[in-house]
């Protein structure tokens, strides 16, 4: 029988578990002739590999966009996924769609990731609650205007920056020097060419909520249970911005804004994007900040959101792979069905992440089989690679992912906790109050101060 692949691009937990799920629907369905082709995938997925499963990692890298596409070309990729942002934002999904195979994922003209004021200027089209902004590319005007400005500003940058082309400023000094750094100094290079300067939402990051929303192309969408990230390094949301920390959902408490978030920012946006022709196609993913005055967009992104998208797996009923599927091909989709439960996704990093000078690389990870405990804790790799003598190794600064699933909250916390807290290597570091919000809002509406 003809061998068929399946293309998975990426090398963080969000690629691995999809690798994983997408595993357990061929053997599900006996499709032993399929190939997950992964590009370039990480510890884990080698793990799968040496250990029989139908998985293949392949030195490729998820920015390099040839590379990618001449792959998925060669093998007649029947279905390629995107983790990462780069790509699509760089035109992958306009060459494998123009080479007639399916993708999940946007076109380049709908990868608007790419551009934060593109974004601004779609959600004032379609009249999308978001931050007041201004847009600079003159260094000089911008911080004329953040004199006046009433503190705290955010000021972002246009273009991709791997997650750090974003600083809330309390004082104009600081709102003048991040200024000069992305626009002059250019530490983002030409992403920070042009400059938004926004109003700071009210909130605080126990109301920042993510919302994913599977589309098929064809104006079909399935919206995911809302999940809750965590971006700062530490407990109680302090130290530096990262790519997050750590995930919990469902958020609860989000249920009764979910028909305003539904009809005042998903579908206007699909809307909106569909205008030039075709609809967007893959993972839109809506970052909301829940203001006083409702919800509102801080941002949007193109595909799942890592690591929210392991704990929402982790409550998918649905065969995971059929959908990805249908929303590459434009089929149509099933009703999805969740675990009446919560999950909580921990993630562990390594020593010098969030940081200047990056991550430590190549300490011994142990303890992984330990704190595993299916269906209930599953481990998954991010940053890691594995060595000639087949041991776990730390290579990114988002080393595993702990994700658990009980039938409450405080039982989903304390497993993945308890879970991580077997995994070690040198440095290690994670937060422990992953989900801490939601347990505060059960508490508040139980009448405990
Ligand atoms: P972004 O890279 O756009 O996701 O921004 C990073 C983080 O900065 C977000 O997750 C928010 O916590 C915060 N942020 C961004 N824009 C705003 C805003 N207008 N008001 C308050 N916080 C913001
Ligand atoms: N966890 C945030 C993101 O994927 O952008």
């Amino acid at each position: 029988m003809k061998q068929e692949h399946i293309v998975v691009v990426g090398s963080g937990g969000r690629e691995a578990e999809t690798v994983s799920q997408f595993h357990q629907s061929l053997l599900r369905d006996g499709r032993s002739n399929t190939i997950i082709d992964v590009l370039p995938g990480n510890g884990g997925t080698r793990w799968m590999e040496l250990n029989g499963y139908q998985v293949r990692n392949h030195s490729i890298k998820a920015e390099d966009v040839a590379g990618v596409t001449k792959f998925a070309i060669e093998k007649q990729a029947c279905v390629t996924f995107f983790g990462p942002e780069f790509p699509l934002v760089n035109g992958s999904a306009d060459l494998l769609e123009d080479a007639g195979l399916a993708v999940f994922g946007p076109r380049m003209d709908l990868a608007i990731e790419g551009s934060k004021l593109r974004q601004k200027i779609l959600m004032a089209k379609a009249n999308i609650p978001t931050a007041n902004y201004r847009a600079f590319t003159d260094c000089y005007v911008a911080t004329n205007f953040v004199r006046n400005a009433p503190m705290p500003v955010v000021v972002k940058a246009d273009g991709l920056c791997g997650g750090k082309g974003v600083e809330i400023c309390r004082t104009f000094d600081a709102a003048a020097s991040t200024l000069r750094s992305f626009m002059l100094d250019k530490i983002h290079g030409d992403a920070g060419s042009t400059v938004l300067v926004e109003e700071f939402l009210e909130g605080g990051n126990d109301m920042e909520v993510s919302v994913l929303v599977f589309c098929n192309g064809k104006g079909d969408y399935r919206i995911l249970p809302c999940m809750q990230d965590h971006k700062p390094l530490l407990d109680g949301n302090k130290g530096p911005n990262t790519g997050g920390m750590g995930a919990w959902g469902p958020v609860f408490w989000v249920e009764r804004y979910m028909h305003f978030i539904q009809k005042r920012i998903i579908e206007p946006m699909l809307e909106v994007l569909a205008q030039g022709g075709k609809h967007f196609r893959g993972c839109l993913y809506a970052g909301l900040m829940i203001t006083p005055e409702g919800p509102k967009v801080v941002e949007w992104n193109i595909r799942p959101g890592d690591p929210e998208l392991q704990p929402t797996l982790a409550l998918l009923e649905n065969d995971f792979l059929d959908l990805v599927w249908r929303c590459a091909r434009g089929e149509s989709l099933p009703a999805l069905k969740f675990w009446d439960g919560f999950s909580v996704c921990v993630v562990l990093t390594a020593e010098g992440y969030g940081y200047p000078g990056g991550p430590a690389k190549n300490d011994v990870v142990t303890g992984i089989e330990l704190a595993q405990n299916p269906p209930n804790v599953k481990i998954i790799h991010a940053g890691t690679i594995m060595d000639e003598q087949n041991r776990i190794l730390t290579a990114g600064g988002r080393v595993v992912n702990v994700v658990a699933r009980e039938r409450t909250l405080i039982g989903a916390i304390e497993m993945a906790n308890a879970a991580a807290a077997k995994i070690d290597f040198r440095g290690k570091h994670f937060r422990t109050d992953i989900g801490a919000a939601g347990l505060r809002v059960i508490l508040q509406s139980a009448g405990v101060k």
